[in-house]
């Protein structure tokens, strides 16, 4: 984005996403240079706030969400001065107008930005105010953020909506997860080395394993997550776009469509879940009381906004197939819970044994190779080989052959949301969803909600600080499956 001036618009400017992530986000990209010549940055909201107050704010949000080795004073200040606020409601056309004549007031063929920090109902309604106040320019981009809908009919309504002012290549629709380094690195992994590609595939592929675990619980978030829970929290959107980078074919290039096709691809191919076989093939938790990290922590119906018969989902397992030449038969275990034992996000690839063991009935079944690829916490990639230990005898002990990012490349990971900042700005849409992946998501995601719900929505109970319910083990030990911390052998 060097060099190219920008107005920012963040709706829901003070609310919680604009706080913990957006305003520290862009102050880092300040701070680095991104943000050039007279850009500005307007965040938006309902309440009576003035420009003084908003910047107090946003200077709250960076003392507490920007590394202290990485806060100045001098660099607050610069971005201060970009910040302004304007007070609006999305359904008053003169607040839109009064916002159009704030943004008239600069260069009006500048790049602009809508970002939607806002609940998804209001996605619509935005979207149609910014096109009423003239604002839905051929120079303009909006950023939705997930989750988009609640369901397939009401994404297929948002974006029916967005798409009657915006075209498809002014939405961005955000899923963080898509703007880590180590989901970056994946796809450099996958398709920067020759050495991956003839094995990734089902004849030298067991079982893969996403998890995406979480030591916090609701973080104050009652109100939205009742109604969300960890399918359409986590599931619909974070897992699924891991499960896609992890399984696509090949794209021909890093260009948004070329790699949007085969996500979508993917999408389609999953193994519909319904019914029964939904309920067979699914586990869904909720945690009780336990201890996180030594100390007690309460249970989800004890959390403060949640309903005391709540039988909404802290955690969820689904066993996922992918009906393709590549992956017939393979599992694809996706795994998301709040107050688990650890953070860890993480992606297992288990390959197949070796066919025979030649060195020694003794030695029993040899350990299959493992690559594991570490979101976080420890961003870095591993393979597990066999190696001879040291000695007279031939014994065999799997061994970690790690790549550690911080320690190999020693700077700074961008953090997701700067870097999908960055890539709005630059007007790339490889980071970001396309209408049909979405819809595909949740064409996938509604029946085993759907089984859910008719079988009674019954989460098990699982102590905050396990790994969940013990189903979740047994889901995949009873066709010979296990998951990664069971076996865990090495960093
Ligand atoms: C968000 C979910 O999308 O992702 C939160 O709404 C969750 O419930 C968060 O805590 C996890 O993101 P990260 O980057 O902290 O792993």
């Amino acid at each position: 984005m060097r060099g190219d001036t920008f107005d920012m618009v963040i709706f829901g400017g003070a609310g919680d996403l604009a706080t913990r992530k957006l305003i520290p986000a862009l102050y880092y990209l300040n701070k680095d240079g991104q943000i050039q010549g007279s850009s500005r940055i307007l965040c938006t909201g309902r309440s009576e706030m003035d420009q003084a107050a908003m910047r107090d704010h946003a200077a709250g949000a960076c003392r507490q969400y920007v590394r202290d080795s990485d806060l100045d004073d001098a660099a607050l200040r610069a971005f201060l001065e970009r910040l302004d606020y304007v007070k609006l409601s999305a359904d008053d056309a003169g607040d839109f107008a009064n916002l159009a004549d704030q943004l008239n007031r600069q260069d009006p063929d500048r790049c602009r930005v809508f970002f939607l920090a806002t609940a998804p109902k209001l996605f619509a309604t935005i979207c149609e105010g910014l096109a009423g106040a003239g604002l839905n320019t051929p120079q303009a981009r909006v950023v939705l953020e997930k989750p988009l809908g609640s369901d397939l009919q009401s994404a297929t309504e948002i974006n029916r909506r967005v798409g009657a002012v915006f075209s498809e290549d002014q939405v961005f629709r955000i899923d963080h997860y898509l703007g880590k380094e180590t989901v970056q690195n994946l796809m450099a992994l996958r398709f920067g080395n020759a050495l991956f590609e003839p094995l990734w595939r089902r004849t030298n592929i067991n079982d893969v394993q996403i998890t995406l675990a979480e030591q916090v619980g609701l973080e104050g978030r009652a109100g939205y997550y009742e109604h969300t829970g960890a399918m359409r929290d986590m599931i619909q959107n974070h897992l699924l776009q891991l499960l896609c980078i992890v399984a696509m074919e090949p794209p021909t290039a890093t260009e948004a469509n070329a790699v949007r096709d085969e996500k979508l691809k993917v999408l389609r191919a999953l193994k519909p879940l319904s019914g029964q076989t939904a309920i067979r093939d699914t586990v869904r938790g909720q945690y009780r009381a336990g201890a996180i990290n030594g100390q007690a922590v309460p249970g989800y119906l004890d959390e403060d906004g949640v309903e005391p018969d709540s039988r909404t989902e802290t955690f969820a397992v689904i066993k996922a197939h992918i009906d393709t030449w590549r992956w017939a038969g393979v599992p694809f275990f996706l795994r998301t819970g709040k107050r688990l034992a650890e953070r860890r996000a993480e992606i297992v690839i288990n390959f197949r044994p070796v066919p025979l063991n030649i060195f020694g009935a003794d030695l029993g079944d040899l350990p299959a190779n493992r690559l594991v690829i570490r979101l976080q916490p420890d961003e870095g990639v591993s393979l597990n080989v066999l190696a001879k230990q040291p000695g007279p005898a031939m014994r065999l002990k799997p061994v970690s052959l790690r790549l550690d990012f911080a320690r190999t490349f020693k700077v700074r990971p961008l953090d997701a949301y700067e870097r999908l900042l960055t890539e709005v700005i630059r007007g790339n849409l490889t980071l970001f969803m396309r209408n049909d992946e979405l819809e595909a998501a949740w064409r996938w995601v509604d029946p085993i909600l759907a089984a859910w719900k008719d079988d009674g929505d019954r989460p098990r109970g699982y102590n905050a600080g396990s790994w969940g319910p013990s189903s979740a083990v047994s889901l995949l030990a009873r066709e010979g499956f296990a998951w990664h911390e069971e076996v865990e052998d090495g960093p």
